[in-house]
């Protein structure tokens, strides 16, 4: 069976609110739809995922994306089942799992239930039963509705392909908002199997808070330390922290030998196990010649930020006898920020002497030492 998913991200999100759909809205270190590709595509039993989006809308879902493999963008249309239809007349394979991109995470299991139960119905989906006490709404609460036997559907929502485009084709009437609707009406069979909490959708603002709170529950916290040395030697201004101090003497090194950001930039890439400073920037490539290592700084961010982490503090100690590190900090601490992208609340520039001992004390160079803390979220 050749099992494609199909993500419908073309609505506007009207209900959450807000100036992007909440489809392409960060939820943690990635946006909704990253979420909800990442989760389908890693499962081993399904072959490629497309994605449907709304016109106007493929600065934000190329965005939202990156280098996700997902062909060609689909366009969808101005209801839920017009984008379906239109992303199930674009795909191939047998079988598909059409998916809500506002529903970020899909538990694998859940996809082992639908295609199983694919084996022996035209399609299946993920139901909940429903908890609460229902009744009918209004101003004055209306009619209690019996909640026995009443269940909440969800999506994935599992087909055989020929059998959705089938059953859409004889649809008519109001757009349906699922796919089970659509394969009951037109007479084939669709499987109940456990869905999850986790599949809820997000609808609303509290919506995404509950979406926050369950993704910060699964970060682990992790830590990276740097540690780096230059001697000094001819003129200067000093590079320090990503500022030109002015000093009689600079610092020795490739690049422009900013001990700070050096030490940082492998405190970043220790937290995340994505190697050292000389892994990224080796010193035999020239293109890294006398570079501002504000380049290194940013890319390390990014790379750590690619894994899905969030950097949550970063600690500099610079040890030095000369030049006094107090008059500068606050504009380190601001460049270190912008170069990193983090607030300056986040970061911490300090300085300590070695009370004249070591080479530090004989003014022979200068050390800097970095710790990073990071959440690390579920891997892609
Ligand atoms: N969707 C779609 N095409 C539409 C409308 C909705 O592809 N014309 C998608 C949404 O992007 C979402 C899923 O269908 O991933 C479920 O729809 P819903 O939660 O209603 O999202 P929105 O329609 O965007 O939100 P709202 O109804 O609050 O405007
Ligand atoms: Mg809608």
């Amino acid at each position: 069976m050749t099992v494609t998913a199909l993500i419908v991200a073309a609505g506007t999100g009207e209900r959450v609110g807000g100036v992007v759909p909440k489809q392409y809205r960060m939820l943690g270190a990635k946006p909704v739809l990253a979420h909800a590709v990442d989760a389908l595509a890693a499962h081993p039993a399904i072959n490629s995922v497309r994605v449907v989006i709304g016109t106007g809308q493929e600065q934000l879902a190329r965005a939202a994306l990156g280098d996700r493999a997902v062909g060609d963008l689909l366009f969808g249309g101005a209801t839920r089942a017009q984008s379906v239809e239109n992303g199930l007349a674009a795909i191939a394979g047998n079988a598909v799992l059409v998916h809500d991109a506002a529903r970020p995470f899909c538990p694998p299991a859940v996809v082992d239930r639908l295609l199983s139960a694919l084996e022996f119905h035209d399609g299946a989906a993920p139901v909940l039963a429903a908890g609460d006490t229902l009744a009918r709404a209004g101003a004055t609460l209306g009619e209690a509705v019996d909640r026995h036997g009443l269940v909440r559907v969800q999506t994935p929502q599992a087909a055989r392909l020929a059998a959705l485009r089938q059953a859409f084709a004889a649809w008519s009437g109001p757009a349906p908002t699922d796919e089970t609707s659509v394969l009951r009406a037109a007479g084939m069979t669709v499987a109940a199997v456990a869905g999850s909490t986790m599949l809820d959708k997000i609808t609303t603002r509290d919506d995404f808070d509950r979406a926050e709170m369950w993704l910060a529950g699964q970060m682990v916290p992790r830590t990276g330390s740097g540690f780096d040395v230059h001697a000094f030697a001819g003129d200067g201004p000093l590079m320090l922290g990503g500022i030109a101090i002015p000093h009689d003497r600079g610092l020795a090194g490739h690049s422009d030998a900013d001990v700070v950001l050096h030490a940082l930039t492998d405190a970043l890439l220790g937290a995340a196990g994505l190697g050292d400073i000389g892994t990224h920037f080796p010193p035999s490539d020239r293109q890294w010649k006398g570079v501002a290592s504000a380049l290194f700084l940013a890319h390390a961010a990014a790379l750590v930020r690619a894994e899905g982490a969030i950097i949550d503090a970063v600690d500099c100690t610079i040890i030095a006898e000369e030049p006094k590190i107090g008059p500068h900090r606050a504009a380190m601490r601001e460049k270190i920020a912008a170069i990193a992208g983090l607030d300056i609340a986040q970061v911490s520039v300090k300085a300590t002497t070695t009370e004249g001992l070591g080479f530090t004390g004989r003014r022979e160079g200068i050390a800097a030492q970095a710790i990073v803390n990071v959440r690390m979220g579920p891997a892609r």
